[in-house]
């Protein structure tokens, strides 16, 4: 499974980035407000450290608008993928985007049905929310099985499964064993990824030991 990582913060994904484990970016208007700068200053920036996909979310919700939010934001990057509400205005608008070869992210997927719809209009992902879900009580990891039992039976079916909306770490391991392609991950989840407890105290014991090594010089 490759892993994204779900931030707008450039210096969390250089961090990230470091460790060599991240191969693509997801960004979303609330990430992006989060850092309270311009949006293509980012997206740019963002380009500039992973070379990877990296999904930039239009806001338009009519399809000509996304469209023409889309051709924009596809000009800063050859890397950029380009997030769409799953709405019918979002198909339209991934179904001609595809067609150009403007890959597309289709954000906000809470069923099944939409993840279908979505694939037959040519999106290059698809983006089932695991949390949101879990938050109202439905299992987002059954979401991504579904899914992938879907795009399985298919194999016409090239649009890769993001799973996103992590909380953590187990929704990564669940979403993985699922079959989804990729997880895109906040980095507060990717440092919790990196921890055990048996690690510190491991590593505790080891230098202590060490100190009984006797030294030379
Ligand atoms: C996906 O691409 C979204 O940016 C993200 O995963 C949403 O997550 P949230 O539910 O934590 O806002």
């Amino acid at each position: 499974m490759k892993l994204f990582i779900d931030t707008a913060n450039v210096n969390e994904i250089r961090e990230a980035h470091s460790w060599g484990i991240i191969c693509g970016v997801t960004t979303n208007p609330s990430l992006i407000a989060k850092e309270g700068r311009d949006f293509k200053e980012v997206v740019n920036e963002i380009c500039s450290i992973v070379d990877g996909p990296i999904s930039a979310e239009v806001i338009s919700l009519k399809a000509e608008g996304m469209i023409e939010e889309a051709k924009d934001l596809a000009k800063i990057h050859k890397n950029i993928v380009i997030k769409i509400p799953m709405t019918a205005e979002g198909l339209k608008a991934v179904s001609v985007l595809s067609k150009e070869g403007i890959k597309t992210n289709v954000t906000l997927i809470f069923s099944a049905a939409q993840a279908l719809l979505a694939a037959k209009a040519g999106a290059t992902y698809v983006s089932p929310f695991v949390g949101r879900l879990d938050d109202i009580g439905q299992n987002g990891i059954e979401l991504i099985k579904e899914i992938v039992q879907i795009f399985k039976n298919y194999p016409d079916i090239k649009t890769e499964i993001i799973a996103a909306s992590i909380r953590h770490p187990i929704h990564v391991i669940e979403a993985a064993k699922a079959g989804a392609h990729i997880a895109t991950v906040p980095f507060k989840v990717l440092e919790q990824m990196t921890k055990h407890a048996l690690t510190d105290v491991g590593i505790e014991r080891f230098l202590k030991d060490w100190e009984k090594v006797p030294k030379k010089s």
